[in-house]
């Protein structure tokens, strides 16, 4: 599988939901794959669609090659770590989609395809909030090269300490163009 230069657009890929028949023997994001994404989509993540703890999206390139994948469930964030103040609203907690896992094939990255993958969750949250309250959207992530990937789309970081130089990051959907 070759990277392509030119930025990826919604023609470039087919997304489906993961499924008993998904054949995810090419997929490999093994590489600086600290958050161990590679293991999670090929041993958990069917179980844990089963279970309803999140559904995995999955990106196909023309070839019908996968390149990334998504998993997503929903999700909450205290108020207090948002700049939000709602008039005459005494919520504890703002809905959001909890973006779960979100993982780029090994012999595709820095051509795209993250920022590709993190426009279709913000679309996606956005289309669900028409149903759904939904706010924003949050995860959590590695401090370093990948918050300052989330912060480029977008996402705020919160001010509250997680183990292992993790951080929590938010994206507020009222900010998102339509
Ligand atoms: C983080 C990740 C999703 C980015 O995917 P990608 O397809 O490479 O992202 P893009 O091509 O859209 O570009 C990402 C940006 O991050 C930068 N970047 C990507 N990988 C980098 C690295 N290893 N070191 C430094 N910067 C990096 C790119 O230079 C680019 O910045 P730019 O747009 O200013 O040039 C991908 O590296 C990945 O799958 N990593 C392993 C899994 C993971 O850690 N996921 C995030 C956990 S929530």
């Amino acid at each position: 599988m070759s990277a392509n230069n030119n930025p990826p657009t919604p023609s470039n890929f087919t997304v489906k939901k993961l499924c008993d028949k998904t054949d995810l023997s090419s997929f490999d994001c093994s590489y600086d794959d600290e958050l161990r994404l590679n293991d999670f989509l090929h041993k958990e993540a069917f179980e844990y669609q089963q279970e309803d703890m999140g559904v995995t999206y999955l990106f196909y390139n023309n070839d019908d090659e996968i390149v990334g994948y998504v998993t997503v469930a929903m999700g909450f964030i205290r108020k207090k770590r948002t700049p939000l103040s709602v008039e005459g609203d005494d919520k504890i907690h703002f809905p959001a989609l909890w973006l779960g896992r979100l993982a780029v094939h090994s012999s595709q990255r820095k051509s795209g395809v993250g920022a590709y993958l993190v426009k279709w969750c913000i679309g996606f949250a956005k289309k669900a909030s028409v149903d759904v309250g939904c706010r924003f959207i949050v995860l959590v992530t590695k401090e370093g090269y990948r918050t300052k990937f989330y912060t480029k789309h977008g996402f705020q970081k919160c001010i509250v300490e997680l183990d292992g130089n993790k951080k929590l990051l938010f994206f507020d959907l009222k900010n998102a163009k339509s």
